[in-house]
């Protein structure tokens, strides 16, 4: 008699539906895996400054200055541009605001309305912002135009990530 266990067809079938149902499991699995740590495999992005300008072009009033990024979303890599409102205050410190109206999205301007002169206007809707970007009560705006970081480096401003200032006014 032959020591060989046998294996029945029924118990092959079970075996052959069980491996590739497993594998069909993990390559459902897998990218969903990968998807939830994403964030954790990306390199943080709080270390990207980049250069938008020379200190030396900051005044009281504010400026807009543009740069391009390189935004990758997905497989889709492409090259975006950003925006900031820049100055310095009365102390000398520089601020850098984002120009995204927290209303709806919309661009704001400085001084473009000659009602307001000295403030940041939004065209969409007339959302209105003091110099230091914190929105004004009674406008469409409920909250402060972001700050962007900031560092000086051999007399260029770098300017990293917008962040936001919560609720305002
Ligand atoms: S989008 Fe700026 S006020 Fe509405």
């Amino acid at each position: 008699m032959s020591d060989k266990k046998q294996v029945s067809r029924r118990q092959f079938l079970n075996y052959s539906l069980t491996g590739v149902g497993g594998f069909m499991a993990a390559g459902m699995l897998a990218p969903m895996v990968r998807f939830a740590i994403d964030p954790v495999l990306k390199p943080s992005a709080a270390g990207k400054f980049k250069a938008v300008a020379e200190e030396s072009e900051l005044t009281n009033e504010p400026k807009r200055f543009t740069w391009k990024i390189n935004q990758k979303d997905g497989w889709y890599e492409s090259e975006v541009e950003k925006s900031a409102w820049v100055y310095k205050n009365e102390n000398g410190e520089i601020v850098a605001l984002s120009p995204i109206c927290t209303h709806l999205g919309c661009t704001v301007d400085w001084g473009s309305n000659e009602e307001y002169p000295n403030e940041f206007y939004c065209p969409c809707h007339g959302g209105r912002y003091k110099k230091n970007g914190v929105n004004i009560p009674n406008t469409p705006p409920t909250a402060p135009l972001p700050l962007y970081e900031h560092k000086v480096e051999e007399g260029m401003l770098y300017l990293g990530q917008a962040k936001s200032r919560g609720s305002g006014v």
